[in-house]
């Protein structure tokens, strides 16, 4: 007999931003105190953002994917113990070892014996951990998964150097993803390049008990502004080829938000009107893994984004890696 196609469709959604809100004017005085200069006008000219949320140093990445998950959680309106993939995006993890998603599976009292990993493709962590998590439904290795971002970015900012400590910002953001036989993620595609490393890195590494070179984020951001115009309208439009759609099916537009010169420069490419497209990066900064399951979960609690709407995200980050996804909500 033959099986029926199996879809995933997120029944939930969840996100947090941590309490300590810094607008640009308050940053700049923080950094005219260490002798370096920016403002409010710059940042805001050059990339969109007027504010960003900061952990306190006693925060854990886990503590803001928890509060997410359990958003989603609630959202989702589920017995968290039919959860049986757990999946955490992030470059900021707790420690090395073990994972945040074991973390989390523990701080959530998951099931003890699912699937439980972490998903490093840095800014395009969460379009590949949704992709992988559908993948896992679609082969029918689990049924429901938790599916999240989350990040500390912060604590890899060097703030002696304005040209990326000004950027980002740290939060989490998480979606329940569930067997269906409606059609959900529609389609994706996941894409590397690791010849472009030295543009985008946190070159430091543990070793023989301390951290051995730069810990801190370094930053060719001209090279990265044109990888990413150029990648993510490429990306976008593989994505529409592969779901047979053209951009002009498309309700909302979530882009990982980085500079909104780079999200409005793909939206016009892509012909379609702003209005489309969902900003979150003002208020948020550039949350890398966290930053477009945050902005999907306030455009569905505000009631943007409704059942049947046709939703793509995309992302690029370090490695270089990049990625799309259209979801029918
Ligand atoms: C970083 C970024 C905002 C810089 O904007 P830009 O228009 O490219 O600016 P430039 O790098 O050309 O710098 C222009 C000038 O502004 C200065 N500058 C950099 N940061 C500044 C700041 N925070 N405040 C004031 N001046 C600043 C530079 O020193 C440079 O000065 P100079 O002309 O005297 O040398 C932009 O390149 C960018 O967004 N890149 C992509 C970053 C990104 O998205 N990364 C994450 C990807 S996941």
């Amino acid at each position: 007999m033959t099986q029926r196609p199996l879809y995933s469709r997120i029944i939930g959604t969840g996100s947090t931003v941590p309490p300590n809100c810094v607008t640009n004017q308050e940053l700049a005085e923080r950094l005219a105190a260490r002798g370096i200069e920016t403002s409010d006008e710059w940042i805001t000219a050059r990339t969109g953002i007027r504010q960003r949320y900061f952990a306190t140093p006693d925060t854990m990445t886990s503590d803001l994917a928890l509060t997410a998950s359990k958003n989603a959680l609630c959202a989702a309106n589920i017995d968290p113990q039919s959860i049986d993939l757990v999946i955490v995006a992030t470059s900021t993890p707790d420690s090395v070892l073990p994972s945040m998603a074991c973390l989390l599976q523990h701080k959530l009292r998951l099931r003890n014996d699912c699937t439980a990993f972490d998903m490093q493709a840095a800014c395009t962590g969460f379009v590949y951990a949704l992709t992988i998590a559908d993948q896992c439904i679609r082969g029918r290795m689990c049924r429901t998964a938790l599916v999240v971002g989350a990040e500390i970015i912060s604590r890899l900012l060097d703030f002696d150097d304005r040209s990326t400590c000004v950027l980002f910002g740290d939060g989490a953001g998480a979606v329940v993803l569930q067997a269906s036989e409606q059609a959900g993620l529609i389609s994706s595609v996941l894409h590397a390049d690791g010849s472009h490393t030295d543009i985008l890195c946190v070159p430091g590494r543990v070793s023989g008990g301390a951290i051995c070179g730069q810990a801190f984020m370094s930053m060719d951001g001209q090279a990265v502004f044109k990888l990413a115009v150029n990648l993510l309208e490429k990306v976008a439009l593989e994505a529409l080829d592969k779901a047979h759609m053209r951009a002009a099916q498309i309700d909302w537009l979530i882009p990982h938000q980085a500079n909104i010169r780079i999200m409005q420069s793909t939206c016009r490419k892509l012909e379609l009107p702003l209005e489309h497209m969902l900003v979150t990066v003002d208020r948020h900064g550039n949350t890398s893994a966290a930053s477009i399951p945050l902005a999907l979960d306030e455009a569905v609690r505000d009631g943007r984004i409704a059942r049947g709407h046709t939703i793509m995200i995309e992302g690029v980050g370090s490695g270089v890696t990049w990625g799309a996804a259209i979801i029918r909500f």
